[in-house]
C-alpha cells in the first residue's frame, strides 16, 4: 500500500490543469453499449475507475481502445453478466443495466453492497425498469432482470438519484413509447449525457429540470464527444487555495456547475474571480464560518463536504453542516479531529468550531472524497501528515500530488511499509 506525506504550510500559487468528469465518463462509457460502431470521447480522466469500467466493458465483449481518447465499440457484445468482482469496486458498474436491458433483453448485475459511506440501494433503479417492462429478481447477490422488450413509462422517483436517473435515461431511448422520469437528478453530468444521447439520435427533452421526457427510438449511432470539466476536482483544488494560496487559477473549470459551492467560499470570506471556463481563488484571507447543507444539485454537491469542512475547520466562529444525501458520510471527522479540529457529530450535522491551526499527524483515508480532505488538510496543517491507505484517492482525482506540487506544494507518494 502506498501514503501521501505532505510537509503542510507551503504556500501555493498558480495554475491548475482540471480533468475530465468522472461522474460524465462514467455514464458515456456505459451509453456506448447502446450502439453499434465506434464512440470516441476525449478528455477523459486517468483513473482507476475508469479502467474498472474500461475492464467491465471488455467482459461484456466491448472493444476498447485507450489512448488521450477513448473509443468504445460495443459491436461484439455478447455478455449480459457484470460480475462481483468489478461492481464491488465501482458502484457505478450500475449503469450497464439499462444499456443491457436495451440491447439483450436480459442482465445480470450483481448488487453493488454498502460501502463506506452508506447504504445506497438501487431500489429506484429498480422500481423504474419493473415500470417500463422488465421481470426482476434477486438471487445469490445478483440483480436478474428479463424484458420481453422495454416500454414507455412515467416513473416518480422517491429520491433524486443521479445513476439511477442516467440508467433509466439511457433504457427509455431504445425503449418503445414515451418515458416520462419525474422527480429526475439535474446533475451536470445527468445533462451531459442527455446530451450525448441526442447526439447519437435519441430524443430527450428537459434534462436539468425535474422533469425528462424520453421518446424511444429504434436505434442510435456512434458519436464523438469531448467530456466536461471535472467540477469536483476544480472545487477541491478551489479549497486548497483557500487553504494555502496564493493565488490559483482553477481551469477548466465552469462556474454555473460550481455556484452553491462558489456562493459558500464566499461567505467563508474566500475570495475569487470568475471568467467563462476559469475560477480563481486567492488565498490567505482571515476565513469565517459559514452553514452548508448538503442537497442534489443545484444544492451543495456532498461530494465536497468532506473538503469544505477542512476549510471550517480553520475558520473564525462556529459552523453546521447538514449531510442529507449519503447517511454515513462522517468518517473523515475522527481523522480531522486527530489534527486538532474541533468538530462534533449531532445526528446528520458536524457542529464546527474554527480552531487557529492544524497540527500534522499520520491519518487513515476511507473512501474517495475523505482521502482528499485530509490531504488539504495537511497542506494547511503545521508540519507533516502522513496519509495512509491512499489508494481512494485514484478512483477520482488524476495525478493529485503532481497537481499541487506544480502550484508548490511539498508531498510525496512513497509505499507504506
Ligand atoms: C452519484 C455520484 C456520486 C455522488 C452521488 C450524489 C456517480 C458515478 N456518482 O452517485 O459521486 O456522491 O451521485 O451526488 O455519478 N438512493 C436510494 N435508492 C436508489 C438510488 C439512490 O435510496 O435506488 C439514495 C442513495 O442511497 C443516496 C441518494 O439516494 O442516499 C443519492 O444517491 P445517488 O444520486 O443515486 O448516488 P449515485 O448515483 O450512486
Amino acid at each position: 500500500m502506498e501514503k501521501i506525506i505532505i510537509q503542510g504550510r507551503k504556500k501555493i500559487s498558480g495554475k491548475v490543469n482540471i480533468a475530465g468528469a468522472k461522474n460524465a465518463a462514467l455514464p458515456l462509457m456505459a451509453a456506448s453499449l447502446l450502439v453499434d460502431g465506434w464512440n470516441t470521447f476525449s478528455n477523459v480522466p486517468v483513473l482507476r475507475d475508469i479502467r474498472t469500467a474500461r475492464l467491465l466493458l471488455e467482459h461484456l465483449g466491448v472493444e476498447v481502445k485507450n489512448g488521450k481518447e477513448i473509443q468504445i465499440n460495443a459491436k461484439g457484445l455478447h455478455s449480459y453478466t457484470a460480475p462481483y468482482e468489478l461492481v464491488k469496486t465501482m458502484r457505478a458498474s450500475i449503469l450497464v443495466l439499462g444499456p443491457l436491458l436495451a440491447r439483450l433483453k436480459q442482465v445480470k448485475v450483481s448488487l453493488p453492497g454498502g460501502c463506506a459511506i452508506g447504504a445506497r440501494p438501487v431500489d429506484q433503479h429498480l422500481k423504474g425498469f419493473e415500470l417500463m417492462g422488465v421481470k426482476i429478481e434477486i438471487e445469490h447477490g445478483y440483480i436478474k432482470a428479463k424484458t420481453r422488450g422495454l416500454k414507455g413509462a412515467k416513473i416518480y422517483f422517491d429520491v433524486s438519484t443521479v445513476t439511477g436517473t442516467e440508467n433509466l435515461m439511457m433504457a427509455a431511448s431504445l425503449a418503445k413509447g414515451t418515458t416520462i422520469l419525474h422527480n429526475a437528478a439535474q446533475e451536470p453530468e445527468v445533462v451531459e449525457l442527455a446530451q450525448v444521447l441526442n447526439k447519437m439520435g435519441a430524443q430527450i427533452d428537459g434534462a436539468g429540470s425535474e422533469v425528462i421526457t424520453i421518446e424511444g427510438v429504434s436505434a442510435l449511432k456512434p458519436v464523438t464527444h469531448e467530456i466536461m470539466p471535472d467540477r469536483i476536482e476544480a472545487g477541491t483544488f478551489l479549497v486548497a487555495g483557500a487553504l494555502a494560496g496564493g493565488t490559483v487559477e482553477v481551469a477548466p473549470s465552469i462556474p454555473s456547475h460550481l455556484a452553491a459551492l462558489l456562493q459558500k467560499l464566499e461567505e467563508a470570506n474566500v475570495k475569487l474571480e470568475t471568467k467563462e471556463n476559469s475560477i480563481t481563488v486567492k488565498g490567505g484571507g482571515s476565513l469565517k464560518g459559514a452553514n452548508v447543507t448538503t442537497l442534489p444539485f443545484p444544492g451543495f454537491p456532498t461530494d465536497m463536504q468532506a473538503q469544505f469542512m477542512v476549510l471550517l475547520s480553520l475558520s473564525e466562529g462556529m459552523s453546521a453542516i447538514t449531510e442529507t444525501v449519503f447517511e454515513n458520510r462522517f468518517i473523515h471527522v475522527s481523522e480531522l479531529q486527530r489534527m486538532g479540529a474541533d468538530i462534533e457529530i449531532k445526528g446528520n450535522t458536524a457542529i464546527v468550531r474554527g480552531v487557529k491551526h492544524l497540527s500534522g499527524a499520520t491519518v487513515m483515508a476511507s473512501d474517495l472524497r475523505a482521502s482528499a480532505s485530509l490531504i488539504l488538510a495537511g497542506l494547511a496543517a503545521r508540519g507533516t501528515t502522513e496519509v495512509t491507505r491512499i489508494y481512494h484517492i485514484d478512483r477520482g482525482y488524476e495525478a493529485i500530488e503532481e497537481k499541487l506540487r506544480g502550484l508548490g506544494a511539498e508531498l510525496e507518494r512513497v509505499k507504506d511499509s
